[in-house]
Parts: C-alpha cells; sequence; structure tokens
C-alpha cells in the first residue's frame, strides 16, 4: 500500500475513497451515503488517549479495512490530530505515527505465495496536510519501510537466509546510501581470533559471517580504527550488535520440537540494526554509526560445539560452553569485544537472547539490561515514545556469580543449571566483554513475534527499529 497526502479536504474526494470517521459509535460500521462510503469507527473514549492508543487503534482500522476488502482509504488529518488529549503529542507526532502504523499494520510476509494477493488495500490518503504534515507523514513512512524490511529479513526461512545471504542482503540494503558495508568471511574470523564465533558455526556447513555496517554522518573521527585508544568524543559512534543467528537449532542441546519452529527469526536482531542504520543513513543524520552483525548458524553435525567445549574469543577470556543452545551470548561476545576498537560513546546490542526474557515480561516488552540507570531511563523513555516497549531487569553484582566457569574464565549458562532468572544471566555473561565502554542489552525474544492485541501479522515485528533511530538520535 502506498501513503498519500492532498491539502484537499476530505469531502471534496472523489467517492473511490472510503472515509475513515473515528467516533464513538456503537460498533463499526460502513455506511453508504450519496454514493460516498464512510468507515464508522468505534472507540471507546473511556480511556484516555494516548500513543499507545493510537498505535492499537490505527493499526485495527487497517486491519479491519483489509478484512472488508477496501481498496482506498482517506484519513482527515485535522480529525486525527483532534484525537490527542495531550500537550505534548501534537500534530506532527500523530501523523508520523498514523503513517508508521497504517503500513506496519497492512505488512504482510507474502514473498513466497504464488498467485493474487487476496487483500486489494492499496492506497492511504491523508487529507487536509500542509508541508509541515507532509513531511512527518513522509517520516512515518520512511521508519515504517524500514521496520518492514527488518521484517522480510527475519521472516526469510532458514534456508534461505544464512549468514551468506544475511551479508549480502546487508550489502543490497545499503546500495545508494552512504553506509559502507565490510564482509568477514571464515578466515578473517580466525585471524580475529573470535573463538566464540567459530564455536557456534563450526557445525553447519554454511561458514560464519562478520558484517560490519558504517556510516559516518557526523564526520568520520581522526582515529577511527587501530589499536590507538582515544577518548570518547563527539564523532564517537554509536555502535549497535545484532544477533544473526540465522537458524537456532540448540545445537547438541537440541531444542523440542515446537521450539524449534520459529528459530529462523533468532537473527532477528541483526536485521533490526541492519534496517536501523540503513534507516537513519537515508534519512541523513548527523550522527556517526556503526552496526555489527555476528552471523552464524547453530546446527546439529558431527562437527557440531560440545557442551564441555571450551572457547577462546576475541577478548582473551575463555569460556566453557554448558549448554549450546545459550549461543547467543557466544557469538555477541566477539562482537562486542571488537566493537571496543571504534572507541564507541554508546554499544546496544540487540538479540532474540532467552525465551527467560519472555517468562520474566510476557510478550508486550522486551527486556533491557544496563548497568548505567540514566541509560535505562533514558532507554525506557525511548521505548514509550517510538512504541518499541523495553523494560528493565538488573545486573546486580549479586548475580555474577552465576556466570563463572569450572574449568574456564566464565561458563555460558550457570553450572548449578538453575534457569532462575535466565535473561539476566544472559545480560551478565554479556557484562564481561562490555566494561570498556556505555552499554544496554536489548533482549527482544519477548517482541521477536507478535502479541495477542497488537493487530499485525504472523511472524516478525521488526522490532526494536524504532527504538533504534530514536537511540540514534539522542546521543
Ligand atoms: N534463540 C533462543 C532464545 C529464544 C527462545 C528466543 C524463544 C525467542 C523465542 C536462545 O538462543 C536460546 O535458546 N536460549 C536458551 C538459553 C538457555 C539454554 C540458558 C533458552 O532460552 O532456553
Ligand atoms: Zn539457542
Ligand atoms: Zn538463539
Amino acid at each position: 500500500m502506498k501513503i498519500t497526502t492532498t491539502s484537499k479536504s476530505i469531502t471534496a474526494l472523489d467517492p473511490s475513497f472510503v472515509r475513515i470517521a473515528i467516533r464513538t459509535a456503537p460498533y463499526t460500521r460502513l455506511q453508504e451515503k450519496d454514493g460516498v462510503y464512510t468507515l464508522h469507527i468505534s472507540h471507546e473514549t473511556k480511556e484516555p488517549f494516548t500513543l499507545r492508543t493510537a498505535r492499537t487503534l490505527f493499526r485495527s482500522i487497517i486491519r479491519t479495512a483489509k478484512s472488508m476488502k477496501i481498496e482506498r482509504l482517506a484519513w482527515n488529518s485535522t480529525e486525527i490530530a483532534a484525537l490527542s488529549t495531550s500537550d505534548t503529542d501534537t500534530r506532527g507526532v500523530l501523523l508520523q505515527l498514523l503513517a508508521e502504523n497504517i503500513l506496519i499494520a497492512d505488512y504482510e510476509f507474502t514473498h513466497y505465495k504464488t498467485g493474487k494477493i487476496k487483500h486489494p488495500l492499496t492506497e492511504s490518503l491523508i487529507t487536509d496536510c500542509d508541508a509541515k504534515d507532509v513531511a512527518f507523514v513522509e517520516r512515518g513512512a520512511h521508519i515504517a519501510t524500514h521496520v518492514n524490511i527488518a521484517r522480510d529479513l527475519a521472516n526469510t526461512p532458514g534456508g534461505d537466509m544464512t549468514p551468506e545471504t544475511l551479508a549480502s542482503r546487508a550489502k543490497a540494503l545499503a546500495k545508494g546510501s552512504a553506509v559502507a558495508v565490510t564482509v568477514l568471511g571464515k578466515k578473517e574470523i580466525q585471524k580475529l581470533q573470535m573463538g566464540a564465533l567459530l564455536g557456534v558455526s563450526q557445525g553447519s556447513t554454511e561458514e560464519p559471517r562478520f558484517i560490519i555496517m558504517e556510516y559516518w554522518g557526523a564526520g568520520k573521527p581522526s582515529i577511527q580504527k587501530g589499536h590507538t585508544r582515544t577518548a570518547v568524543n563527539e564523532k564517537s559512534p554509536v555502535v549497535l550488535v545484532g544477533k544473526g543467528v540465522t537458524f537456532d537449532t540448540g545445537g547438541l542441546n537440541l531444542k523440542p520440537s515446537d521450539a524449534v519452529l520459529d528459530m529462523h527469526l533468532d537473527m532477528s536482531g541483526g536485521g533490526a540494526v541492519i534496517a536501523a542504520i540503513v534507516c537513519a543513513a537515508k534519512l541523513k543524520v548527523k550522527k556517526n554509526i556503526v552496526a555489527l552483525i555476528p552471523a552464524a548458524e547453530n546446527m546439529v553435525s558431527g562437527e557440531s560445539y560440545r557442551p564441555g567445549d571450551v572457547l577462546t574469543t576475541m577478548s582473551g577470556k575463555t569460556v566453557e560452553v554448558l549448554n549450546t543452545d545459550a549461543e547467543g551470548r557466544l557469538i555477541l561476545a566477539d562482537a562486542l569485544t571488537y566493537a571496543k576498537r571504534y572507541t564507541p560513546k554508546l554499544v546496544i546490542d540487540v538479540a532474540t537472547l532467552t525465551g527467560a526474557a519472555l517468562v520474566a515480561l510476557g510478550q508486550h516488552a522486551s527486556a533491557i539490561m544496563t548497568k548505567d540507570t540514566a541509560l535505562q531511563t533514558d532507554l525506557t523513555r525511548l521505548g514509550e515514545e517510538s512504541g518499541d516497549y523495553v523494560w528493565p531487569l538488573p545486573l546486580w553484582n549479586e548475580y555474577k556469580q552465576h556466570t563463572k566457569g569450572t574449568f574456564a574464565d566464565i561458563a555460558n549458562i550457570p553450572s548449578s543449571g538453575s534457569r532462575y532468572g535466565g535473561a539476566i544471566n544472559g545480560g551478565m555473561f554479556l557484562a564481561h566483554f562490555t566494561e570498556d565502554y556505555r552499554w544496554a542489552h536489548i533482549d527482544m525474544a519477548p517482541r521477536m513475534t507478535p502479541a495477542p492485541g497488537d493487530h499485525l501479522a504472523k511472524g516478525a515485528t521488526g522490532e526494536p527499529v524504532r527504538l533504534l533511530l530514536k537511540i540514534i538520535e539522542t546521543f
């Protein structure tokens, strides 16, 4: 579907457009008068109208329109803006949010469907727009397009989305933007001594990749690489690290059948950081950004890494693999060590890391973990503003004991075998590799797929692309 704008009023449109009327109608209905159709949306007014309620309302309207096989919709921007009951949620904010959610709700992963697509919704026209309104609508559409790009990457089946294809898709997406992409293959990964990334990938016939994407929107820092450590300055980049496990069988600690079904989505974090850096570069933001994606397939074979194996990470720290299914933290460890060479002002890693994050939070928020309380507050607020909701879990020293190894420096799961605090254990493991910079971890496993009531298509959500863009623009 395309989103279009006009300065015309809704009454001036031709009858091919179905007008949206958000009213307190007792029920949603399509009404015809003099050949003009209006879709009356019943909308509860008992609850205050917030950005949260707006998101689900706009999405539900799109889903309703699709189910009614409506082809063209018209939205009155002034009526939309008037829904707001707060001073801060301005007309522009609401129009951006409208455009975003129209496109996010319309998305379906149809790449592998043959034959005609059954849903004919082709256009959403937003009326009564001035030039400023148009800019907000375009921004919303741009962001949503990149959320949907992240969904396409994640939704592509594991057989077609290998580390190699993820790398070439990253290159293709960066084309025409100022993002430079470098892809390291197995030999170069060996040279860097990324023993954890190599260990995870060794059971697969698909070789690992390490994808490096750089965007210098604020100008290249003078000492960008190399081993001379400079202090963080205004040109230091924000580094985004995304878990790129293109398929997670669990390895020799094989997942049960049901649990393995969605595991082609285990590169959702990687997909999100790829989409976010490209999105920001195309917006020409004056910031420096780096995205790092360690990509591997966690497979079962005669060459798989074993429970009990000890891996030497790029940092030099040794890790005892007590569970081959806790592979995300291993590949992230090497990427987080690599991040040091940028002298980053901030590092954010995004990963579908633990089922335990779902146990802790349910499906409505990703877990964030950081030892920096100011950062925790900022990220929670940006999550709320962006629609990619996040909620904190602690990384207190009391939890550190659970990362101790028996035969190596650290273990990838608690040696006690305890499952308590599993999401925190993942964060505490990563904390061993992030001591040199400001860092937060986003365990997005809860938001890998939509929750009931999200009004989103089955498959990947494309989170947290909207939040990452906010982070880029804020720090
Ligand atoms: N990719 C999974 C986590 C996951 C599970 C994400 C379900 C989304 C939905 C991760 O690699 C994993 O398997 N984690 C283990 C960790 C455990 C072995 C400590 C888990 O959650 O069971
Ligand atoms: Zn796993
Ligand atoms: Zn995984």
